[in-house]
């Protein structure tokens, strides 16, 4: 929806973090029936990371979220709010974020994860902002960040080849109405939760002998359904806010999209009509890392330089639920 409230929030300091590790298509290869032609035309994925034994979600999520707040300026103790997009938590319960609260020592902040799969960071982003405009937050860290190649069944090559780990986190403050973020966008249709998901492990069939050999436990997808959904949800969103805040796509300097599969990417693009030069792409180094994608993608083009203050830039994605959604702002980190 687009900020009518006496206030808007922007976003001022942007990180991310991926694990050290690189899994390309070659090693795929020795690991799965496949190649790195099949990938590479298929999706656009020439590589993409994956944590240490040691690490877990939230590990990823406190450098992320530390690189945001020292772009922003502002203290752990001064944030109001984390607000998680994953699926991919250390534990089925606690939520992630209050891990990462604790050990970033956002001492006075609430903590909740968002299970909106993919578009988990987006709902973060416009949770946060609904918050500061109607004045009961001031300072929101939103943290997109998955471990999904602990959630792959690397017997599956029609999904393994996808997912990859990182993490990215963005700090909203305050700002004046029409600067920062100018008109919002969510929605969600479970009738298709069946297209993707992991089925097992929760209360409908919880872990135990049967889940186990089925494999229930890990990802599962129907890939051409999820294809041509997320094409129609990614741009129907994209002209959603556009149309609110009473723009066209030539006025927006960057399209952030999902990174889940490039042939996906163009088709918004063409459906957008947008050129390929104002479309950031970079799944082919990272793969899909789910909620994660897009800050990841939005803090490399701020650190890029490639951004001037003012710039507008649109977010869209889509993900398991189904859930999508938009954010159109303008540009405005502290770097
Ligand atoms: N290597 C080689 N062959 C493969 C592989 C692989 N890794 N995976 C599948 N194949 C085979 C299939 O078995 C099939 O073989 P068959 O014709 O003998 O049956 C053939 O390749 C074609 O399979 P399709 O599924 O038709 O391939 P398609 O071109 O549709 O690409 C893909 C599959 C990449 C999964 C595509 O459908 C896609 O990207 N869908 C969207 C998925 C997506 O974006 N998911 C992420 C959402 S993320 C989130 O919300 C968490």
């Amino acid at each position: 929806m687009p900020s009518k409230s006496i206030r808007s929030s922007r976003m001022t300091g942007t990180g991310h973090y991926v694990p050290d590790r690189v899994l390309s298509n070659f090693d795929l290869e020795k690991m799965v029936e496949t190649s790195d032609e099949w990938i590479t035309t298929r999706t656009g994925i020439k590589e993409r990371r994956v944590v240490a034994p040691d690490q877990a979600c939230s590990d990823l999520a406190v450098i992320a979220s530390t690189h945001a707040l020292e772009m922003a300026g502002v203290k752990p103790a001064d944030l109001d709010g984390v607000f998680m997009g994953t699926i991919s938590g250390d534990m089925q319960f606690p939520a992630t974020a209050t891990l990462v609260q604790d050990r970033i020592g956002a001492t006075r902040a609430a903590a909740l994860d968002l299970s909106a799969a993919c578009s988990g960071f987006i709902y973060g982003v416009n949770l946060a902002h609904s918050m500061i405009a109607s004045g009961a937050m001031n300072r929101v860290l939103v943290i997109g960040a998955e471990v999904l190649t602990r959630f792959v069944d690397w017997q599956d090559r029609s999904t393994c080849v996808l997912f990859g780990d990182g993490a990215g986190a963005a700090v909203l403050e305050p700002c004046e109405p029409g600067q920062g973020i100018l008109a919002t966008h969510m929605k969600s249709d479970g009738s298709l939760a069946d297209l993707l998901c992991i089925p097992g492990g929760g209360s409908r069939q919880p872990y135990d002998e049967r889940t186990g050999p089925d494999r229930l436990h890990y990802i599962k997808m129907k890939g051409d359904g999820v294809f041509k959904f997320a094409v129609r949800a990614m741009a129907d969103a994209a002209r959603t806010v556009l149309d609110e805040a009473g723009y066209t796509v030539n006025d927006v300097k960057y399209v952030i999209p999902h990174q889940a599969n490039i042939r996906i990417i163009d088709a918004v693009g063409e459906r957008l009509e947008v050129s390929k030069e104002r479309i950031i792409v970079n799944l082919d180094r990272y793969g899909n890392t789910s909620s994660a994608t897009i800050p990841i993608a939005y803090d490399e083009l701020v650190r890029s330089g490639r951004l001037q203050t003012g710039d507008l830039v649109l977010f869209t994605g889509f993900g398991g639920g189904f859930t999508w959604g938009s954010v159109l702002f303008r540009h405005g980190t502290r770097s």
